[in-house]
């Protein structure tokens, strides 16, 4: 595991260049996208990258990490939303091609075939992840089996509190998710985890010191050959 500390907008700069040049590698290749605050840095690069001709996401394939348990796609609070509002919508992707997990109607018929789809697209070239301050990935929260794979999961009470900020209450902010599994990130070729912010610091620190255990999901990513942390500053591990 390595972490690289620069400002925020270098690594949004190096993270979505790191993306550009796996696409115009691969053409077909296969993202792992992540939701909330942390990403927008770098899917606005994206987004400009694709404007200016320096990228082309025709043949992307992208598989997100969770959706809110019952939120239609067209919900202002849905991940799905967020994904089109913040990338889809705005590059040249067939909307075939990207994937999030659905919270509504047969949630569950689509759970237990995500992993497969993954796996039959070739699987993740790059996941895209943040870090919540309890230590989740995904929805994963602390306590989460490392063999887990996609399934329904219930949100800890501090990422409903950290949540909050996107709602206008707290009472409205669903209180289960569909969420990859540990196994399901841990399958991903090469994993890129971003946090900005002294509220990851602790978070951060705790990853860095290196040990692993199910109470500090993310600690999961010790054991992966492929990982890359970008903080910021504020984020970064006390010594
Ligand atoms: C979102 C996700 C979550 C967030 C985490 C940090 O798809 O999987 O694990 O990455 O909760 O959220 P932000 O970036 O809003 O601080």
């Amino acid at each position: 595991m390595k972490t690289k500390v620069m400002s925020k907008d270098a690594a949004n700069i190096e993270v979505a260049d790191i993306i550009i040049g796996l696409i115009n590698e691969k053409s077909d290749c296969v993202l792992g996208l992540a939701t909330g605050s942390t990403p927008l840095g770098v899917y606005k690069n994206l987004v400009d990258a694709s404007k200016t001709g320096k990228v082309s996401f025709k043949n992307v394939k992208t598989f997100n990490l969770d959706e809110y348990l019952g939120l239609e796609g067209t919900d202002k609070h849905s991940y799905r939303y967020f994904m089109n509002h913040n990338l889809f919508d705005s590059i040249d992707i067939d909307k075939n091609n990207t994937h999030v997990p659905s919270g509504v109607g047969d949630y569950q018929g689509h759970i237990n075939k995500y992993d497969d789809h993954i796996k039959e697209s070739g699987g993740i070239d790059i996941q895209i992840l943040g870090i919540g301050t309890d230590g989740h990935i995904a929805f994963n929260e602390p306590g989460t089996p490392f063999d887990s794979l996609t399934h329904v999961a219930d949100l800890a009470e501090s990422t409903i509190r950290d949540n909050a900020r996107f709602f206008s209450s707290i009472d409205e902010v669903p209180t289960k998710a569909v969420t990859m599994g540990l196994k399901s990130i841990m399958n991903a070729r090469k994993i890129i985890l971003l946090a900005f912010g002294d509220n990851k610091k602790e978070a951060i620190t705790r990853l860095t010191k290196g040990t692993v255990s199910v109470d500090f999901p993310a600690s999961i990513l010790i054991n992966h050959p492929d990982v890359t942390i970008y903080v910021d500053e504020e984020a970064a591990p006390n010594k």
